[in-house]
Formats: C-alpha cells, structure tokens, sequence
C-alpha cells in the first residue's frame, strides 16, 4: 500500500469516529470524514452494490481526489469501507477522478478512472492532463493497473482536448465484451462524449463520438452515462458552464438528460428530447446501475459547484449522495421514483384525507426531518386557487417553502430562509405539467436535504438545507381554497 494511501487510511481511522451519527443524515451517504462530490464505481460485486465517490479526507474543501468508499445491500443502510485509491502515481498525482467499475472475466473488480497529471505543454504552459487508468480489487483493496493509463491523448479523435478527457462510465456488453463513454472537449471548445470498446476490460480502442454540444448545452460535458431503458437510449450528461434556457436549465453546472435511439452497429445515437435531470438546487454528476432485477438505479451527488458558499461550519463532512433512484421513461420524459427499498423503513403513518385549506394549516403530527410524505392537492370543484404551499423545516426564523402557483403552473423552491449565510443560488423553478390545479408531491427529508418527486417522479427537485434541526415543523397554506391529502411517514432505521 502507498504512503498517501496508508495516510488517508489512518486519517479516517482516527478522525472518522468523532462524527456523531446524529450528525449525519439517516439514509443519505456522507464522506467518512472531510469533502465529497460526484458519485464513482457504483456496481455490484460479490453480493452486494459498492458505491465509490470523490473524496479528500482532510478538509471540508476539494483537494487531491482520492476514492471513498461505501457498499450496501439495499440502498439505504451504507457501511464505510476504508478509502479506497489515493493519488499517489506519477500518471494521477494530481488527483483520481471520477469513474466507474464493473467485473472482470476472472471475477475480479475493475475500477475505471481519470488520472490527472501535471504536464509541461509544448507551448511552455504547465497543464493537467487526463487519461484513463484502471485499478483492480477484491472489494475491499485495490491496486492500480501496470499498464496504466489505458487511455491517452493517442487515443483521441482530432482536436479532442487532453486537459478535459475524464469520468468514464465503463459496461459490460451481452456478448462479454466492455463499452466505456468518456467526457471530452472538441476543437470549439464545447463538450463531447466519446465511445471506446475493449474484449477484456484492460485494452481500449476508440469506437468514435456518441454526441457533442456544439455550444448548444453548456461546455465541458462531465459524467456522461449512456444506457437503453424503456425501449430507448438515454445519454446523461453533466455539462459546465451552461447557459439558462428558460425554466429548464440554470446558468452554471446543470444536469441534462437527452433520450433519442441509438444505432449501435453505426455508433450513431439521434435526440428526440432533452430535459434537466433535477430541477433543484443541489444536483451533480450523477450515475446509474442497472441491478438484476432490471431496475436502472440513478444516484447523484446532492450539492453543487455553484452552491458551495453554503456549508455549516463546525461540521467534519461535507457532500452528500442523493437517494438512489429508479428510472424509467414514459411519454418521451424521464421518470424518477425514490428506490422502493426505503418503503421498507417508513413507520408512524399518518394520513388526512380531503382537508381544506386556505390560510395556513398544521396538521397534528405533521411534522419532522427524516420523512417520506406524499401530499395530493387538488382544487375545489368549481374553484381554481391561486397558489398553494408546504412549509418545510420550520421554525419561528427558519423555513424553506414549496410554491405552486396555478396560473403560471410554477413550482418554486425556496430555501432563503432556512438559516443560510451565503449569497449564492437559493431559488429554482421549475415548470410542471398542468393538471387543472390537481398536483402531487412526495416529499422526502433527512436533516440536511429535501427531495420532491413531483406528479410520480415526471420532475425531481433536490436541495441540501443545514437548517438547524429543531426547525421540523411543516405547514401548509394556500391562497384561495384547495382540498389536501397527505400521508406522511418516518424514517427509522432497524
Ligand atoms: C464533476 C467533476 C468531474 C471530475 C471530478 C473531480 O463534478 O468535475 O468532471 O472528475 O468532479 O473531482
């Protein structure tokens, strides 16, 4: 084992346990201690899904890119293994990006990932350069690949960049054979995602480009995936530097799904449509897996580049996961639902049926910051509100609200209010489907987030809040009258 290895390994070992559980969300992965962002290596091995992430132990900030490391059995009980690569090569000195994982023929586990390096350029600049490297384990250890990096700038098509040449996202044909897709960027400057192949896993040759910006979806495309699911191919892409467009997409690091068909003798994938992934505030680089069960599961990392601002202080982790996700596709949009193993640890329900509301309404234990609460609101018949909203992690100072405003068929989230101290992004929203007033919200909570599932997963919206936890109290309100339902669970954990 390398020294930075040992090093961190002891760092957690020593640090770690002084984070107070209560401290942490219940079911939303966290670092073992220090930074986290995107989600890496999330697979299934020997029983079990392993979910890897950007990591640097020693600080709340980003620093040299290590691999954390987690694995769980059913999504919601994560247990921490020790980190599991460090940046201590020649090739990824400067950190190990992001990427991905699968099983090699011999059973063994592949990680796939990006090494960054420092490089004198021909023109004198020192830059980083990217190429991909392997790792190789058995769960728990991993060891680098001699042959590393696979994938260099000899392997790219003319004018591709080899300072943004990252995150590749690795799968196993039917035949045995390996695909990987690999963000990049093209002479103009903007994003790509590049398709390479290997009969192995250890030997990759370029197949060709599976699409690119163009200047038209942001620049740097980061985190590509590119699976079939519902019959169609979906190609998910975190680009940097985007610019809005409408209510669909923010300025800044966004998430975009396009969904199109894919030819895959020709290499030749066509878009039928485009969508954000999350339309909230904390929302990154997300991943999915496809479990045996036939279920494509989506995580994310929960924060965002441009959202950084907001981060207690006195905390030793920061960056969280979302909850896993699982995706289908219906009427050419993605749909997202909270993975259904997390039904298995709701308890306390408690249900209202038809409650009008205009003004503002508690409802007795209605209340919390670890919930599972789906509400359906409709108008009274004859009589169209104005805007309807949920008060969330409230208190006499604090709340972070959910607005929809009928005419408009806006939905806002706003957390200003929610004890923030950082002037950065506190507001998104988003534009949902109109159902003549009729509008449904699962909602969940763990401390330090909210995630809404908006009319059956049709949109996600997602948020860290560090609200202090004493502000749990939920209330609604509406301006004209609407008819509620709501049933609302804890989460515990057995
Ligand atoms: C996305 C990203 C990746 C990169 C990693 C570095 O959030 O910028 O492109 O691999 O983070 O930590």
């Amino acid at each position: 084992m390398s020294e930075a290895l040992e090093k961190a390994q002891s760092f957690e070992y020593k640090h770690a346990p002084s984070i107070l559980e209560e401290q942490r969300p219940l079911f939303h992965l966290t670092p073992t201690i220090g930074w986290m962002n995107d989600p890496n290596g999330f697979s299934y091995y020997k029983g079990e899904y392993h979910l890897f992430y950007q990591y640097h132990p020693y600080s709340t900030e980003w620093g040299p890119m290590h691999w954390g490391h987690a694995k769980t059995k059913d999504f919601i009980h994560w247990e921490r293994l020790p980190v599991a690569m460090a940046p201590d090569k020649e090739y990824d000195k400067a950190g190990c990006f992001s990427g991905s994982a699968t099983v090699l023929p011999d059973g063994r586990h592949l990680l796939v990932y990006t090494g960054v390096q420092k490089r004198l350029m021909p023109d004198g600049d020192i830059k980083e350069t990217q190429t991909q490297c392997l790792a190789i384990g058995d769960g728990v250890n991993y060891e680098k690949w001699s042959n590393n990096p696979v994938l260099t700038q000899e392997d790219l098509p003319t004018g591709g960049s080899s300072v943004d040449f990252r995150d590749p996202k690795v799968w196993q044909e039917p035949d045995g054979s390996y695909r990987l897709v690999v963000g990049n960027r093209t002479e103009d400057g903007s994003g790509a995602v590049l398709l390479y192949k290997s009969e192995n896993g250890l030997d990759w040759s370029l197949v060709g480009s599976v699409d690119a910006s163009q200047r038209q979806y942001g620049m740097m495309w980061e985190c590509p995936d590119f699976f079939s699911l519902d019959g169609q191919q979906v190609l998910l892409i975190s680009p940097q530097e985007m610019r809005p467009m409408g209510l669909e997409f923010h300025a800044g690091n966004g998430t975009v799904c396009i969904i199109g068909s894919y030819d895959k003798e020709k290499n030749h994938f066509s878009r039928e449509h485009v969508q954000a992934i999350d339309y909230g505030i904390d929302f990154y680089a997300p991943q999915t897996l496809e479990i045996a069960d036939g279920r494509r599961i989506m995580i994310g990392w929960m924060q965002n580049w441009n959202t950084l601002g907001e981060k207690p202080r006195d905390y030793r982790w920061f960056g969280q996961m979302s909850i896993p996700r699982e995706l289908s596709i219906q009427n050419g949009r993605l749909i997202q639902t909270p993975i259904r193993e997390l039904e298995q640890y709701r308890c306390n329900r408690v249900v209202y049926q038809n409650v009008p509301v205009s003004g503002e309404t508690e409802l007795q234990n209605v209340e919390g910051r670890i919930i599972d609460m789906t509400l359906n609101i409709r108008p009274v018949p004859g009589d169209l509100y104005n805007c309807f909203q949920v008060n969330l992690a409230k208190d006499e100072e604090c709340v972070t609200t959910l607005r929809y405003q009928l005419d408009t068929s806006i939905l806002k989230i706003d957390r200003t209010y929610s004890g923030c101290s950082a002037d950065v992004v506190h507001t998104r929203s988003l534009m949902v489907r109109h159902c003549d007033g009729a509008l449904k919200l699962r909602i969940l909570m763990d401390r330090y987030s909210i995630e809404v599932f908006v009319n059956d997963g049709e949109q996600a919206v997602s948020t860290a809040i560090f609200t202090r936890q004493t502000a749990c109290a939920i209330s609604f309100e509406a301006v004209g009258s609407v008819i509620l339902d709501v049933e609302k669970y804890d989460i515990q954990l057995t």
